[in-house]
């Protein structure tokens, strides 16, 4: 199995700069930039390939905009005639696109077989993204942004959302680095009800 090189790197990140730019600002490449450092993280603690963790957590959306629904099958499908046309090695592209296309619990509970490590950790990287404080701002910003709700409307909209994430947590390691982000989001609602009640 060849690593993948510094010049395919280049292409890769230039081809997700270009994929990105019309997605919505939930799933831009900025969010795509930080799945990826997160995944390379967790790839490091959990003992996974690093290069096919990062890499499929750089284009885990790239097709974010064309179906919100089926993004993770058509991304993977996407990525696969982009890598072979690159040349990065078959089995490389083969696991990258494997990890992108599980990266939501729907397709990740749908695919029913073996699950490798680099799956689990590039699944975890975005979750990691939709709880906590950031998970918050995105869940903010889609109700405000595009389904028009009211801002308290809008916050208590989020609980539902952001607190269910971290048991969905595949890994030991983002289990950890979710805990405490976790933990604020629970105190920030517990205390935003009762004021919101008393107000
Ligand atoms: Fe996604
Ligand atoms: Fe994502």
């Amino acid at each position: 199995m060849n690593k993948i090189s510094s010049a395919q790197r280049k292409k890769i990140l230039k081809f997700a700069e270009e994929e990105y730019k019309n997605n919505d600002v939930n799933h831009d490449f900025r969010h795509a930039k930080l799945t990826a450092r997160l995944a390379l993280s967790l790839a490091k603690q959990e003992g996974a390939d690093e290069d096919i963790c990062e890499i499929a957590g750089l284009l885990h959306d790239v097709a974010h905009r064309i179906s919100k629904k089926n993004h993770a099958a058509i991304g993977a499908s996407k990525v696969k005639q982009f890598l072979k046309k690159i040349k990065v090695d078959a089995e490389i592209a083969n696991r990258i696109c494997c990890a992108m296309s599980h990266h939501n619990e729907r397709s990740y509970k749908a695919h029913k077989g073996a699950k490798a490590k680099e799956e689990k950790v590039v699944f975890d990287a975005d979750r990691l993204l939709a709880l906590g404080p950031i998970g918050f701002c995105r869940d903010f910003t889609y109700c405000i942004l595009y389904a028009k709700m009211q801002p308290y409307d809008a916050v208590l909209d989020g609980e539902n959302y952001v607190l269910t994430r971290y048991k969905q947590l595949k890994t030991k390691s983002a289990r950890r680095i979710g805990k405490k982000a976790q933990e604020v989001m629970e105190i920030f609602y517990k205390v935003f009800k009762s004021q919101y009640k008393n107000g």
